[in-house]
């Protein structure tokens, strides 16, 4: 597993290309699964987390190969088994190939989630759609069995807007008999890209990236070629890496539009960002002001950003108020950050952030994946060495992070 080591202080400058989505790759590889032949997915990023989700579409019959970022999948021989609490332990999305198995086969059974590293996230808003399209549900003994004999579009209402219940329908909804509508739906650009792919295959799917989607089942789909949206929390960890280092970074392959949360509390805090098509640019090199942030579903403050932009604060003047919305244990930075000298004090789901005037490197440990992508940016900026223990979390979501960062400057390398 190794370690990455950061000498800390070197201002970052240069340009770094932003991957495609993990979080809109992985619903469209369970989305893969809906229907025989084989389907096309580029820029797929290179993480662990993707290759878990291959892992279990190879266990369910897929035929998969992977030409740099480009995945072929081959659905053809695709079967509903049991997908074991091994796999579903390895990485809670795999609980997206309950809605593709269930429309296709009228049969699932996964393994239930339980709880992970940052709050229990249970599966309720999923399991409840999908009986009210009229499968079965059976929970037991740790696992959810569904079936069904043929699903029917029908009125859906989230009590929470949730990312992975919102594309399980989507996925369950397809090739329902009728129109099913969800209301009160996630409106992540991820939801929209995974409703593109669902189109592209021969789905009618509307108002993806609004609260209300409607979905038109078909009696079937077809393979498709797509291209994976670029992943803005990616894009957004290293605007922060540049902030930090009062650095300047070009930052490529972004939507702009899909960031503007982000782009707008750097703004606040005194960092210059311009935005192009396809690209951000971001300079610092003045004084870092605090901010406050409240992590929101899209189109707000991302919860995925939060570990990053309290190691933003942490070096900022001024006292900050950052609230967890969406995940009730997600401070598992704080107190690593505190030991490289942040001032921080958590009351409940705030955190409470005085800026010091710098951070000084020692050995940290990883909990979590952006937890971890906050630990490297602390490292950057920090005096002295910082070595950050565990990087396989950080795996699951940033591909050769510390080649990205080395090119533009950064002192960094990973000790195996
Ligand atoms: C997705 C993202 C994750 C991100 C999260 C919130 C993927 C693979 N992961 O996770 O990186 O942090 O969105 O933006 O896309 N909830 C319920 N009942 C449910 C489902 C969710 O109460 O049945 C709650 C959760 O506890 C949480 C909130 O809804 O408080 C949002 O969770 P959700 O949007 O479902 O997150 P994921 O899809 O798991």
């Amino acid at each position: 597993m190794g370690r990455i080591i950061i000498r800390g202080g070197n201002r970052l400058k240069g340009t770094i290309r932003v991957g495609g989505s993990k979080n809109a790759a992985l619903p469209i590889l369970g989305a893969s699964l809906l229907c025989p032949g084989v389907t096309v997915i580029g820029d797929v990023p290179r993480l662990r987390d993707v290759d878990v989700m291959i892992s279990l579409l190879e266990y369910l019959g897929a035929r998969v190969s992977r030409n740099g970022h480009t995945l072929h999948i081959d659905g053809s021989n695709v079967r509903p088994l049991d997908v074991s609490e091994e796999l579903m332990r390895r990485m809670r999305a795999s609980n997206l190939v309950l809605g593709p198995l269930l429309s296709r086969f009228g049969r699932v059974c996964i393994s239930y989630p339980g709880g992970c590293d940052i709050g229990s996230r249970p599966m309720d808003q999923h399991l409840k759609a999908i009986r009210k399209l009229g499968a079965d549900i059976v929970e037991q003994r740790g696992f959810i069995r569904s079936t069904s004999k043929g699903l029917v579009g029908r009125d859906i209402q989230f009590d929470v807007p949730s990312v992975g219940a919102t594309e399980n329908t989507m996925m369950a909804a397809v090739l329902a008999k009728g129109t099913t509508v969800i209301r009160n739906a996630a409106r992540e650009p991820e939801i929209s890209d995974l409703a593109t792919f669902l189109n592209g295959m021969g789905a009618m799917v509307s108002g993806a990236g609004s609260s209300v989607i409607r979905i038109t089942g078909v009696s079937e789909m077809s393979p498709v070629e797509h291209v994976v949206i670029p992943d803005r929390i990616e894009a957004g960890t290293h605007m922060i890496a540049a902030a930090v280092t009062g650095g300047d970074l070009s930052i490529i392959n972004v939507v702009p539009e899909h960031v503007e949360a982000i782009i707008a509390k750097l703004q606040e805090c005194g960092v210059d960002v311009t935005e192009t098509e396809n690209s951000v640019r971001v300079v610092a090199g003045g004084e870092l002001l605090g901010g406050d942030v409240k992590t929101m579903p899209y189109p707000g403050f991302p919860t995925d950003m939060q570990p990053q932009f309290v190691a933003l604060c942490a070096l900022a003047r001024g006292t900050s108020i950052i609230t967890e919305t969406i995940f009730e244990n997600r401070f598992k930075h704080v107190p690593e950050l505190r030991r490289m000298g942040a001032d921080i004090r958590i009351e409940d789901r705030t955190a409470i952030v005085r800026g010091v005037p710098a951070l000084s490197g020692t050995h940290v440990a990883t909990s979590d994946l952006r937890a971890g992508a906050a630990l490297v940016l602390a490292g950057l900026a920090a005096e002295n060495t910082t070595v950050v223990e565990s990087p396989e979390h950080i795996d699951r979501g940033y591909e050769d992070l510390e080649h990205k960062y080395r090119s533009v400057g950064a002192d960094i390398h990973r000790e195996l």
